[in-house]
């Protein structure tokens, strides 16, 4: 028996206000307006919306899921606030240890957490949304962004944006199990497209993929006879990590647009 399908959370508010969603406009939602702005991440104004802290139009708007447009009169606390936001973009060293999850039933934290931590007051406010996945005891380059549809255009199978992983790995690879590697090796979700593989010693391998499987890297090598022991992500698109273990930096525009191919 298949599962029920969840309904999104503000499918079932925009049914049950029964109200039409601007045409022409991009449709966006109180609580989401306020995280992309800066003014309040997601879950912060969502309380703040419910408390009656919010007016939208002139009038205190309890429902974190209200239509809003950019020209809406939006206050805090009394203070008119701008939707408009710009494009941020972040990159984060991700250290070992923490899991890109909302929260880490183990207890040893998140990446949104540690992001949070080390970033400015004034980028606090924004909700970020991680651009795809690592898993736990990954480390490297992991991009944050206040835009859902920049990780729509990183993370989709159409787009293709590479991404180089250097892995170490048990044994030691022959260059006829590299080769299997670029030609594409089949996982049990399909064969996996050519890749770029290069030795970069005799237990360390580099890999440049253009889609983004779950657990892809460990199970393509593990899949030519050499399981991973450590795995690290270098770069993604033409944006190299630069920052140390834990750090953080803005992304240009010109890296956003040429180095991610978003515009
Ligand atoms: N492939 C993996 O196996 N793990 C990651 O974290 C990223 C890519």
């Amino acid at each position: 028996m298949g599962r029920t399908p969840k309904t999104p959370r503000w499918l079932e508010a925009a049914r049950r206000r029964q109200a039409p969603v601007p045409e022409g406009e991009r449709a966006e939602w109180l609580a989401r307006a306020l995280g992309r702005a800066g003014v309040l991440p997601r879950l912060d104004a969502e309380r703040a919306i419910q408390e009656g802290r919010v007016e939208v139009d002139g009038r205190v708007e309890r429902d974190p899921f209200a239509p809003v447009r950019a020209a809406s009169g939006v206050r805090l606390e009394g203070q008119p606030l701008s939707l408009t936001s710009e494009v941020l973009t972040v990159m984060f060293h991700k250290p070992a240890g923490l899991v890109v999850h909302g929260h880490d039933p183990e207890g040893l934290g998140t990446v949104f957490e540690r992001l949070r931590a080390v970033l400015p007051e004034a980028l606090r406010g924004y909700e970020w949304y991680a651009v795809g996945r690592l898993d736990r005891d990954t480390t490297g380059l992991l991009l944050f962004t206040n835009e859902e549809r920049l990780v729509a255009h990183a993370t989709s199978p159409v787009t293709h944006l590479a991404k180089r992983y250097v892995a170490d790995v048990e044994g030691l690879p022959t260059e006829a199990a590299l080769q299997r590697l670029r030609e594409g090796v089949v996982l049990e979700d399909g064969p996996t497209r050519p890749a770029e593989a290069r030795a970069r010693g005799p237990q360390r391998v580099e890999l440049v993929l253009t889609e983004g499987r779950h657990h892809q890297v460990k199970r393509m090598l593990a899949a030519v006879g050499h399981p991973v022991l450590a795995l690290h992500r270098e770069a993604v698109g033409t944006v190299s990590l630069d920052v140390p273990e834990g750090g953080w930096r803005r992304l240009t525009d010109a890296e956003v647009e040429t180095g991610l191919g978003f515009r």
